[in-house]
This record gives structure tokens, C-alpha cells and sequence, in this order.
């Protein structure tokens, strides 16, 4: 979505994804947006008039600015970006007409995070973006009480390794994503965890934000029906790993903004094969989780996906995270949909799914999903 700043009013529009780019020359501003639209809403400027004040009013989540804008120059802008405390924070890159020595010295001593020279890839440009935006949120993370910050860090850690492990074709080590989800079990056990759902929601690598919702959310599914922690553990790493396929997924299809074509859809169904590949390399992993990985898109009436398994072919677990991964799914806020409210989700899926998806399981984490929420 591209806004023009005087006219945006996008009221589900959330800031922390609100990328603000300042280039008076339209042709490469409207190409550094069209690069950024589908993981984005992008804000386009082409002068600095007024750019500070709605800089504040608008809370872009980064900040693009060419070197030689106009009025300012980016350098005196980010200088005057420092010294508010609205917007001292804020994560500036200065795009270069040419990476010298003396523009480089000049980017870290106005202060800006980074910078890149034009002609840059698309991909180097997302990149960047992604880190620096990660890295506020991270750092937010600080804030949190212990026990959920560091579930947050090691499960963050242990997600950037899977990816670089199966990037590097190597298998994906049971053992730390394990220890990883230690603190996440012992946060929900603690009925502890909202600052996890919240702190994790502005993270800008979306398919670890759906997997941790879900290990979270079934690890507090487990908790309600008592389960006991070997099991508890299943569904928390199950919960981290049910997607991991979907880093063999292209980006032009997993971050489609709105809905998949038939074709796009055929190539998003193969994340539950990828998944089980990636899974099965090591085998310490306990069945379970490749179970609740292989089965979490199949439905009771034998419509889903990969195996069209139905009725009691479906394990418990998987019912679980089949519940639990749509309401997720429901629930997650995208670049091109808001987040809708828990009780509108649990409401659609118990009216109009009752033939996919156990209904008595979906009234026990409706309970205590509810509760967890009006406890805080
Ligand atoms: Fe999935
Ligand atoms: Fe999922």
C-alpha cells in the first residue's frame, strides 16, 4: 500500500510497519516504494515542508531519506531527528548517490543506522529494513519481566538459526529449539505471558511471529487440560516449528498481500511437506511434533492438506494446533489486514468451522484463552 501522507488515515494501519521514504526524485522514490509494497505501507514524501512534525504524528517504525534532499540534506535532518526525544530513536537509512569515505564518515556522524548506494537490490534494501526494525523491537524486549524476555530472545535465536541451518542444507537441532522453549513453558505455566503475545507482534519476520504466537497459545492449551510437561513441550516446539517449510516458500507468494491464486496456493500447501523434510533430518526429534507439523492444516471432514486425513485419523495434538494455528492465522496482524479481535475469531470459527476443526477442544481453549485475556 502506498499512502500519501496528507490523506493517510488507514486506522489499521500499524505505525511500527509504516516505512517513510523522503526522495524528491519521483521516479527512484516510487521505485524504492514499489520494492517495499508487499512487506510495507509505505509512506512517500518528496520534500521536507513540515516533515518533522509529521514524522511525530504519523510514527513511522524507519525512515528512508536520500542524501541530498532538499531544504535540509538528510544529514541535518537525522541531526534534527536526534535531538527530539520523540524521534531519537527512530531508524534512519541515508541511500547514497555513491558510497565514498567522506559520505560513509558522514553517515555515522549524523547519526543515522545505515546506509546503502544506489543501484541497491531489492533484497539488500528489505534486509536492511528488516534488521534495523528488529532490532527496536528487540531492544523493547528489555522492558519485558525475565522470564518473558528471554523466551522471546532464545526463541528469536533459535528461529535466525533454523533458517541459516536449513538456508546451509544442514539438519535443524532439536536440542536448542528444546532449551529455547524453557522459558515460554515456564512463562505460561506462570500465567506471565501477554507481554510475549505483545512484544512479539511488531517483529518484522512474520513467519517467526505466527510460529511463536502458535507455540505460545499451545502451550497455554496444554496448560488448561493439564497436560503434563513432556507434552507441554511438544506443543511449544511443535508450536515453533509447524511452519519452518515456509522458508522454502518464495516471497512473492508468502507475502502476497491479500488472498493466493489456485497455483500460489498449490506452492503454499507444500510448506507442510517442506516442514516434515526439514523436521525428519534429525532424529532426535520426538513424533509429535512432526505429527502436529504434518497434520496441522488437515480438517475433520478430510478437506485439508497434504493427506486428506479426516476423523480419527487426527492425532490430538494436531487438532490442537490445527485450532490454534487458525486462530492465530485470524488473529495475526498483516501488512493488507487487521488484526481482528479474539472473540469475533473464536466466534467465526465455532459458527462456521464446526465440520474442520474439533469442536470440544475449541471450546476449552476458547475458555481459557478468554481468561488469560480478561486477566490482564
Ligand atoms: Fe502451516
Ligand atoms: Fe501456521
Amino acid at each position: 500500500m502506498v499512502c500519501n501522507h496528507e490523506t493517510c488515515n488507514h486506522p489499521h494501519i500499524d505505525h511500527a510497519h509504516n516505512v517513510l521514504v523522503l526522495d524528491h526524485h519521483n521516479d527512484h522514490r516510487e521505485q524504492t516504494a514499489h520494492a517495499l509494497l508487499s512487506f510495507y505501507n509505505v509512506l512517500e514524501y518528496a520534500h521536507t515542508t513540515g516533515v518533522l512534525s509529521t514524522i511525530q504524528r504519523i510514527r513511522p517504525g524507519i525512515m528512508l531519506i536520500v542524501e541530498n534532499a532538499p531544504s535540509h540534506g538528510a544529514y541535518e535532518l537525522v541531526r534534527l531527528l536526534r535531538l527530539n526525544v520523540k524521534t531519537a530513536k527512530l531508524p534512519v537509512i541515508i541511500l547514497l548517490d555513491e558510497a565514498t569515505p567522506t559520505s560513509i564518515a558522514a553517515v555515522q556522524e549524523c547519526g543515522a543506522d545505515g546506509w546503502l548506494a544506489k543501484p541497491f537490490p531489492r533484497s539488500k534494501l528489505i534486509r536492511k529494513i528488516s534488521d534495523l526494525l528488529n532490532r527496536s523491537v528487540e531492544q523493547e524486549w528489555q522492558n519485558l519481566p525475565a522470564i518473558q524476555s528471554m523466551a522471546l530472545r532464545y526463541t528469536v535465536e533459535a528461529f535466525n538459526n533454523i533458517a541459516d541451518t536449513i538456508a546451509n542444507g544442514g539438519p535443524i537441532a532439536y536440542d536448542e529449539v528444546s532449551v529455547a522453549c524453557e522459558p515460554l513453558i515456564e512463562a505460561v505455566n506462570a500465567n506471565n505471558f501477554m507481554g510475549i503475545l505483545n512484544g512479539v507482534k511488531n517483529h518484522d519476520n512474520y513467519t517467526y511471529v505466527h510460529s511463536l504466537r502458535v507455540a505460545t497459545m499451545l502451550t497455554l492449551f496444554g496448560n488448561a487440560i493439564n497436560l503434563p510437561p513432556h507434552e507441554q513441550k511438544i506443543l511449544a516446539s511443535g508450536g515453533l516449528l509447524h511452519d519452518i517449510g515456509k522458508m522454502a516458500i518464495p516471497h512473492s507468494v508468502l507475502n502476497k498481500p491479500g488472498k493466493l491464486d489456485l497455483d500460489e496456493f498449490e506452492v503454499m500447501k507444500n510448506h507442510v511437506t517442506a516442514t516434515i523434510y526439514c523436521l525428519e533430518q534429525d532424529p532426535t526429534i520426538p513424533k509429535g511434533i512432526i505429527t502436529i507439523a504434518a497434520q496441522h492444516h488437515e480438517k475433520l471432514d478430510g478437506t485439508g492438506y497434504p493427506y486428506s486425513l479426516g476423523g480419527t485419523k487426527l492425532n490430538d495434538l494436531a487438532r490442537m494446533a490445527a485450532i490454534v494455528d487458525i486462530f492465530s492465522a485470524i488473529t495475526d496482524r498483516r501488512v493488507y489486514k487487521a488484526a481482528m479481535p479474539a472473540e469475533q475469531a473464536l466466534a467465526i470459527m465455532s459458527d462456521e468451522m464446526s465440520h474442520h476443526i474439533d469442536t470440544n477442544l475449541l471450546g476449552m481453549f476458547r475458555e481459557r484463552f478468554l481468561d488469560a485475556l480478561r486477566t490482564f
